[in-house]
């Protein structure tokens, strides 16, 4: 079922609102990543949809009705919150039958519906456990499956693995697009894990100050962030002032062209992805001598630097850089890169893209 929002407001308190004026569209069978800083208004918002909280204005539509008065039970929508335990005195077959009984399913059909949904999560046998006697992670899913058994339209997660560790969280990760494909609901999913919200969502909502800063499919976020604050927010980025000069941005020896208008001695943000930083051993380094940091070339895009730090990270490593001036970069590097390079090594930076805007 699709999800629509239109003009969605939420106040608290006089004079300072928690959502914004919000509209949007959610398609039907589609899994939208909602991501934001802490107190953007996240969980306002899903609040909202599930009926949990009553909009100060603006209207909410699920499949094509307003439901924006219905209460939460009759909306057709399942939710799934961190800390919405489960009940801790019935069994996994209990809480998973908690719904249903409500809408006096006959017992019959309850069976058949809790041992398909248990085999959806991957926990047939589990029936008669409690929820201490589970992992995070298996309570995770009895939490899901629960929210699946009334067979809503919709379903919100609201950082559902927050509380997981990083190896089950990916299972867990794989595991609820698989459950999202088979089943073909529509899913609204916060995280504060961006690689999770970019490796499950067909597309992403970045949320900021109780509005929608950008909504789109993982790529345009990436490649053509709307605002600066997507920008900065998305992905490992640097994000360092630097003073206007001639129509560049100045950092150390490094002179960047600016991308906006800005003039002389202001100051500007620069925002330079870790991985859009080329690092290249300078030969002398690896004999150890390393020279001095040779004084400003002004050619804008290449510009010497010295290790400060090296970080281990697995596939990519993490090299601190110090321009000239004091200006710390941090760059992801292919292994061989951080191999040739200690710290005090001499390097040449190329910058392959990056943004400025105002401060
Ligand atoms: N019941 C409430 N009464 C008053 N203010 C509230 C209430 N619930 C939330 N707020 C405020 O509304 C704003 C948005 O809160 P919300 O919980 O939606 O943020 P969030 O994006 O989910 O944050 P987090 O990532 O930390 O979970 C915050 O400033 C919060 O303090
Ligand atoms: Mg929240």
């Amino acid at each position: 079922m699709s999800i629509e929002v239109r003009n969605l407001v939420k106040q608290f308190t006089p004079g300072l609102a928690a959502v914004r004026g919000v509209t949007f569209r959610v398609e039907a069978g589609e899994m939208v990543g909602l991501l934001g800083p802490s107190g953007s208004g996240k969980t306002t918002l899903l609040r909202m949809i599930a009926g949990l909280e009553a909009p100060t204005s603006g209207v909410i539509f699920i499949g094509g009705r307003d439901v924006t008065r219905t209460p939460p039970q009759r909306r057709g929508v399942g939710v799934v919150f961190q800390h919405y335990a489960l009940f801790q005195h019935m069994t996994v077959f209990d809480n998973i039958a908690f719904g249903l009984k409500v809408k006096r399913w006959p017992k019959s059909r309850v069976r058949e519906r809790v041992a398909e949904l248990l085999a959806l999560v991957r926990l047939t046998g589990f029936e008669h456990r409690h929820p201490a006697e589970l992992s995070g992670g298996q309570a995770q899913r009895v939490a899901l499956a629960r929210a699946l058994a009334p067979e809503p339209g919709v379903l919100l997660l609201d950082e559902p693995f927050a509380a997981v560790d990083t190896k089950i969280r990916k299972e867990l990760r794989e595991w609820v697009r698989r459950v999202h494909e088979e089943v073909g609901i529509t899913s609204i999913f916060v995280t504060h894990d961006q690689e999770e919200a970019f490796e499950l969502a067909d597309r992403v909502m970045v949320f900021h100050d109780g509005q929608i800063e950008q909504f789109g499919p993982p790529q345009q976020l990436w490649q053509a962030p709307a605002t600066s604050f997507v920008a900065s927010f998305v992905g490992d980025v640097n994000e360092v002032e630097a003073e206007a000069a001639g129509g560049f941005a100045k950092l150390g020896t490094l002179r960047l062209p600016l991308r906006h208008p800005a003039r002389d001695g202001q100051r500007v943000k620069v925002l330079i992805r870790t991985t859009d930083i080329s690092v290249s051993p300078h030969p002398q380094g690896a004999a150890g001598q390393a020279p001095p940091v040779s004084g400003a070339p002004d050619v804008p895009d290449v510009v010497d630097a010295r290790v400060r730090r090296r970080v281990w990270k697995g596939a990519a490593d993490v090299l601190y850089v110090e321009l000239a001036g004091g200006v710390v970069l941090r760059a992801v590097v292919p292994r061989e890169v951080a191999l040739q390079v200690s710290p005090g090594a001499p390097v040449s930076l190329r910058i392959l893209d990056y943004r400025t805007d105002p401060l």
